[in-house]
């Protein structure tokens, strides 16, 4: 069962995700000597990585030892303005120091069979992947389309139901773009996921996935539901208008 913890806005919501992500980091280096994390792009975590890359959260979070991957990304070059690599670089990654060869960039150019091969063996390698192995992110990343999508999975799209492939590169119909994304076995394997919801765009999105029925092929960030992890939604109370009172609250 996901944890959600409703914030009162962006900022609120941004500030709780970098304690969050400064707590698992730490504990990740004391019990493995390394961080992996997996970032989403788009607008909301932008707060976020800013944040973590200002004090007092710059000087404490183990850069040297964090390894920087991404749970999608947009077909374009990553000098694009769409680029999620390009987003992550302006607001964090240029600003602390996170060794380049650290830093997993999903190809958004060239081919798409390039694009798959490419990040499949970025992850086989830094996880050290058997034949039969999934990689085992300490962290990913998501956020919440006002369609119910997340990373890029689209609903309707065999991205969502997807078991057998790590990385997806697909035409995304309703996009009219192709997109490369991790899937939801990567995500499911996972020791945490935080989505990262905000804004009343999202509120049926919110509602309809967390409290309406199930039915991934519409609402695909149903399908995130770790088998040895912590899921937690933080989402602010513009995102929230449609949920349920909370517990032990009035409406
Ligand atoms: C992307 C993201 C995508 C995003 C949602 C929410 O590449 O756009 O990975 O899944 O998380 O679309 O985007 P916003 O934060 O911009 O609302």
């Amino acid at each position: 069962m996901a944890e959600v913890v409703r914030l009162e806005d962006l900022e609120a919501l941004s500030q709780e995700a970098a304690r969050r992500w400064l707590s698992i980091a730490q504990q990740a280096v004391a019990e493995r000597g390394k961080f992996s994390i997996a970032i989403s792009g788009g607008h909301t975590p932008r707060r976020l990585y800013e944040i973590m890359a200002a004090s007092p959260y710059k000087e404490q979070v183990p850069w040297a030892q964090t390894h920087v991957f991404w749970a999608d990304e947009r077909r374009v070059p990553p000098s694009d303005p769409q680029s999620n690599y390009l987003m992550a670089c302006e607001a964090l990654l240029n600003h602390v120091t996170v060794p380049p060869a650290q830093v997993y960039r999903m190809m958004g150019e060239g081919l798409l069979s390039d694009s798959t091969a490419d990040y499949e063996n970025k992850l086989k390698r830094y996880f050290e992947l058997g034949p039969r192995d999934w990689p085992r992110f300490d962290l990913v990343l998501l956020g919440l389309g006002p369609d119910g999508h997340t990373a890029s999975m689209f609903p309707g799209t065999r991205a969502v139901s997807d078991l057998t492939h790590m990385v997806l590169v697909y035409e995304v119909p309703q996009m009219h773009m192709e997109r490369v994304t991790l899937t939801r076995r990567v995500f499911n394997n996972s020791r945490n996921v935080i989505f990262l919801v905000s804004g009343a765009d999202k509120a049926k999105a919110v509602a309809a996935t967390l409290e309406g029925p199930d039915l991934p092929s519409t609402h695909p960030a149903q399908v995130i539901q770790l088998t040895d992890g912590h899921l937690v939604w933080l989402v602010d109370q513009a995102a929230a208008a449609d949920l349920k009172p909370a517990e032990g609250k009035a409406s």
